[in-house]
């Protein structure tokens, strides 16, 4: 299957027969519908009602589409977290509510009251008992990217030189993270191994009865452990294949990289929405859109979501940072999930900044599916990829 888009109306876009054979089938949605704020420039604005009636028609959709093991995430702001909750479990049910995020927002200063400055990401599952467990690499965790790459950088360069004062600096380097974040987890990276990577060497004992092992394959013959038992044969041995196993006083451990350290995620993330503007930025496209979501964010949220090499709706898809979010992904973590957008053809605002690149750009009366298409299309030549998606292009009257 192609990437697909599909410009028009989500509603009637997600009542068609391509929509209807997907029902059940799709594992993660991502949506960012227009906020009802009052300086919205969409046509909800101050209409509470008829924001709550059509967020709720297409969730509905949304909960047919999702398969059993899959989920939603909604960007919403302060104005409609309370609707939009109430609305969530009643289509959801308040058992299948996964819990949600705070993003930052643009520091704020004229607020008479609170300056608001943070959005959420609301997560319903379809049926939370089968939502896979959700965790991060923390080399993702925008908290913890910068830090942990920094020291993993900095041993191996160290280590081509001397692995001794390697083994000094990783010392000093934990001691400073446990100090500066309070996290002791990294503690148990302690080791470096011959290309200079740091690694945890993780215990093989289980509790269960002490008896001993014997792998003859390689040729690994364990006494009897105190009070524990060893895992079993077929771990160690597949550890032993993976390159995974590591001696120490003759007993093995399993080996694993700081680059692979893996966390559940929190509910307060470090990203700023105007991210999302230096994404379009980068790519020569600066004002394209006035509230496109970081890159990064929607990545984050569908590597934690755990879905391997799925389907991903994002039926509000504005800038499409959906789609570009999945061709980063697949690039970095080899995977091979495929998109499906929805955007309708709403036209630019004159007044807007995105009206004057478009023009300029060669488009007469510019819409915001054009403004899409822009962006994919950019994306995809910067990176010297083919086009790889089909437009269907819906008549919605
Ligand atoms: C807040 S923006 C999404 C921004 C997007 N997340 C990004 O990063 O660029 C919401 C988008 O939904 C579109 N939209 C609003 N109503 C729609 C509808 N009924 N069907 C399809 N798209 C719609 C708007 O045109 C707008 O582009």
């Amino acid at each position: 299957m192609n990437n697909k888009i599909f410009i028009g109306d989500n509603l009637t876009t997600m009542k068609t027969p391509y929509f209807n054979q997907l029902k059940s089938k799709i594992d993660f949605i991502y949506i960012d519908p227009p906020y009802n704020t009052t300086n919205s420039k969409f046509s909800y604005n101050d209409k509470n009602d008829k924001w709550s009636d059509d967020i709720y028609e297409r969730l509905k959709c949304a909960y047919e589409l999702l398969s059993d093991e899959g989920c939603i995430f909604i960007s919403i702001d302060d104005n409609e977290l309370s609707n939009l909750l109430y609305l969530g479990y009643k289509i959801f049910k308040k058992d299948n509510y996964v819990g949600l995020f705070i993003t930052k927002q643009a520091q704020r200063s004229n607020a008479k009251h609170i300056n608001t400055i943070h959005e959420y990401v609301v997560c319903f599952a379809k049926n939370k008992k089968k939502l896979p467990k959700f965790y991060i690499n923390r080399l993702e965790n925008p908290t913890e990217s910068e830090p942990i790459k920094a020291i993993i950088n900095k041993i191996k360069r160290t280590y081509k030189i001397s692995p001794q004062a390697a083994y000094d600096e990783l010392k000093k380097s934990i001691d400073k993270y446990v100090k500066d974040t309070g996290a002791t987890w990294i503690r148990n990276y302690s080791n470096i191994d011959e290309n200079g990577e740091i690694f945890f060497a993780k215990d093989l004992s289980t509790p269960g009865k002490p008896s001993r092992l014997d792998i003859e394959e390689i040729n690994l013959h364990l006494e009897p452990l105190k009070t524990r038992g060893w895992s079993s044969k077929e771990k160690i041995l597949s550890l032993y294949n993976e390159n995974r196993l590591c001696f120490k006083n003759g007993r093995p451990y399993c080996i694993e990289y700081l680059y692979e350290a893996t966390d559940n995620v929190s509910s307060i993330l470090d990203f700023y929405s105007r991210q999302g503007t230096n994404d379009l930025k980068k790519m020569g496209l600066d004002g394209l859109f006035d509230t496109p979501k970081p890159v990064e964010l929607i990545k984050f949220l569908i590597r934690c979501s755990q879905h391997k090499s799925t389907t991903i709706l994002d039926f509000y898809a504005g800038s499409g940072t959906t789609a570009q979010a999945v061709y980063e992904i697949n690039e970095e973590d080899k995977m091979e999930h495929k998109y499906i957008l929805i955007q309708i053809d709403e036209k630019i605002n004159e007044k807007n900044d995105a009206y004057n690149l478009m023009k300029e750009r060669g488009y007469n009366n510019p819409t915001v599916d054009q403004a899409m298409i822009l962006r994919i299309n950019t994306f995809l030549e910067i990176n010297n990829k083919k086009i790889d998606y089909d437009v269907e292009v819906l008549n919605n009257e």
